[in-house]
C-alpha cells in the first residue's frame, strides 16, 4: 500500500514538473511596449511605516536595511552571515611570466571548512605584470570553469559539474580540454590588463552547480541546522550561493598584498548579473557593481512584465531564488521591492548597468527604468546619480554614479562592453583616489 502510495505520489510529482517544464516553453513573452500594464513602483524614500527618508542618515541607517531584509526574505533569501570562522586559502601556484610575459597568474583554492577534501571554490587570478603597486581587480564570476576564461594551457582544467553543451566540449558533464577558452571573447582579459587592472574569476559551480537537486549539493548543506534537509523558505537559492562565492573571493582578495582590496568591482553577465547585483547589495566592501544583462531577477523591473517574468523565471528555474519569491509569480504588484531598490542598495556606490538591444527577454527599456528610478537614492546620498531622463540612443553611455548603456547586438559580454566598464571604474576610482 505505502509503495504503491508513494508510486503514485512520484508519477504525479514527475507530471507536475513536465507539465511545468512544457508549459514554461509555451510561455508567450510579452515585447508589445504598449501592452505594459500600469503600475506603481515602490517608493525606496518612504519608511515601511510611510514617512519620508530625508536625510542621508536616514537611508544608510534605517531604510537601507528595510529594503535588505525584504529582498532576503521574499526574493534571493536569506545568506549565512560574513566569512566563515573555519575558512582558510591556499595560494596554489603563482607564475610571475605568464600570458607571454605580460601578467602574473594565480591559482587559490578557497576552502570553506577549512578541510582539503572538504568543499571548496577555486579563484584564477590575472595581474598586470608591470604593477609597481597594488591594482584595482574585476571580480567576475565564470559559467564554464576558470580554464574557459583564456585558452592560457596553464590553468587547472575544473573537475566539477559542468552543464550539457556539447558545443563547448562538455562531456557527461564534465569540462575537457576542448573547452579551454571557451568563454574567453566574454572576459576582454588584454583589455583588462592593459588598463592596470586584474581579473579575478571562479566558477559559479563551485558555489551550487546550476540545476535544480533540492539543494542536496553546492554550500547550502554546509549551513543546515539538524535534521534541516533544504533551505527554508526565507532562505537563499543559487543566486544567494553566488553572490555568497563573491563575497568569499573578496575575502581573499582582502589578504593579497598585490591586489587593492579597497577597489573590487563585481561583475557578471546573465544570471550571474543578477548574483553580482545581489553581492554588491549585501556586501559593501565591492567598491563598483556592473550587471551586464541581467534582466529578471537582476536590473529589470519586473512590474512591467516585459520579456521573462516571475512566473517564467520560477518555473524553468524554481532553485535561483527563495521559495518565499514563488508567492509573486503573476503577481508582480505584490512584490514590496522592485529592481530599483537593487540597485539603490548598492547606493553611494557606483554602479553599471548594460543592456543589449537584442536582448529583450531581459528588457532593456525596465533596466534603463531601474536606474532611472534609483537616482534619487544616490543623489539624496550626495552623487550625480544618473545624469539622464530619457532611454539613451543605442551604443551612448551615460556615465554618473550609476551608468547606462544599451548596446546594438545579442545577449552577450561583448569588448564595446568592457570598454565603458573599464572607463567607468578609471573614471569612478579616480575621484575616490586615496
Ligand atoms: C535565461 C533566463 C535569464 C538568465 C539567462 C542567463 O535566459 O531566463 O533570466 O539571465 O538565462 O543567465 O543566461
Amino acid at each position: 500500500m505505502e509503495t504503491l502510495f508513494f508510486r503514485v505520489t512520484l508519477a504525479a510529482a514527475a507530471f507536475a514538473l513536465l507539465l511545468s517544464a512544457t508549459s514554461a516553453q509555451q510561455f508567450k513573452p510579452n515585447y508589445d511596449e504598449s501592452k505594459v500594464p500600469d503600475y506603481n513602483l515602490p517608493d525606496p524614500l518612504l519608511f515601511a511605516v510611510g514617512d519620508k527618508v530625508k536625510t542621508p542618515a536616514d537611508w544608510t541607517q534605517r531604510r537601507r536595511g528595510e529594503i535588505l531584509r525584504l529582498f532576503e526574505t521574499e526574493m534571493y533569501g536569506k545568506t549565512p552571515m560574513g566569512r566563515p570562522k573555519e575558512m582558510t586559502f591556499e595560494v596554489k601556484c603563482i607564475d610571475k611570466k605568464a600570458l607571454g610575459g605580460k601578467a602574473i597568474r594565480k591559482e587559490v583554492s578557497i576552502y570553506f571548512i577549512g578541510k582539503k577534501d572538504g568543499p571548496k571554490m577555486d579563484l584564477l587570478i590575472y595581474l598586470p605584470a608591470d604593477a609597481t603597486k597594488a591594482v584595482p581587480v574585476f571580480l567576475v564570476p565564470n559559467f564554464n570553469g576558470n580554464h574557459a576564461v583564456h585558452a592560457d594551457p596553464a590553468i587547472t582544467l575544473s573537475k566539477e559539474w559542468m552543464r550539457p553543451d556539447a558545443k563547448d566540449g562538455v562531456v557527461d558533464n564534465k569540462a575537457t580540454e576542448k573547452t579551454r577558452g571557451s568563454e574567453a571573447s566574454r572576459f576582454s582579459l588584454d583589455d583588462i590588463l592593459a588598463a592596470g587592472y586584474g581579473l579575478a574569476t571562479f566558477y559559479y559551480g563551485d558555489l551550487d552547480p546550476d540545476f535544480d537537486d533540492g539543494f542536496q549539493n553546492g554550500v547550502q548543506p554546509l549551513f543546515y541546522k539538524a535534521g534541516q534537509k533544504r533551505p527554508a523558505a526565507n532562505e537563499w537559492g543559487a543566486i544567494g550561493a553566488w553572490a555568497w562565492g563573491c563575497s568569499r573571493a573578496l575575502d581573499y582578495l582582502e589578504t593579497d598584498a598585490d591586489v587593492d582590496a579597497t577597489k573590487v568591482i563585481v561583475m557578471g553577465h546573465s544570471r550571474l548579473g543578477k548574483t553580482a547585483l545581489w553581492a554588491g547589495a549585501q556586501d559593501q566592501r565591492f567598491a563598483i557593481v556592473i550587471s551586464n544583462n541581467s534582466g529578471e531577477g537582476g536590473a529589470a523591473i519586473t512590474r512591467r512584465r516585459f520579456g521573462e517574468t516571475i512566473w517564467r523565471i520560477n518555473t524553468s528555474f524554481p532553485h535561483w531564488f527563495c521559495n518565499n519569491f514563488r508567492k509573486y509569480n503573476d503577481k508582480e504588484d505584490d512584490l514590496p521591492v522592485d529592481a530599483h531598490m537593487l540597485i539603490a542598495l548598492v547606493a553611494p556606490r557606483p554602479v553599471y548597468v548594460a543592456s543589449a538591444e537584442e536582448d529583450q527577454w531581459a528588457d532593456p527599456r525596465g533596466e534603463f527604468l531601474a536606474c532611472l528610478h534609483a537616482d534619487p537614492v544616490y543623489k539624496l546620498l550626495g552623487t550625480d546619480g544618473l545624469p539622464a531622463k530619457e532611454m539613451p540612443k543605442l551604443n551612448a553611455p551615460v556615465l554618473g554614479t550609476i551608468g547606462y548603456h544599451n548596446r546594438s547586438g545579442k545577449h552577450d559580454v561583448t569588448r564595446y562592453d568592457w570598454e565603458q566598464y573599464i572607463k567607468f571604474a578609471d573614471k569612478q576610482l579616480k575621484k575616490g583616489a586615496n
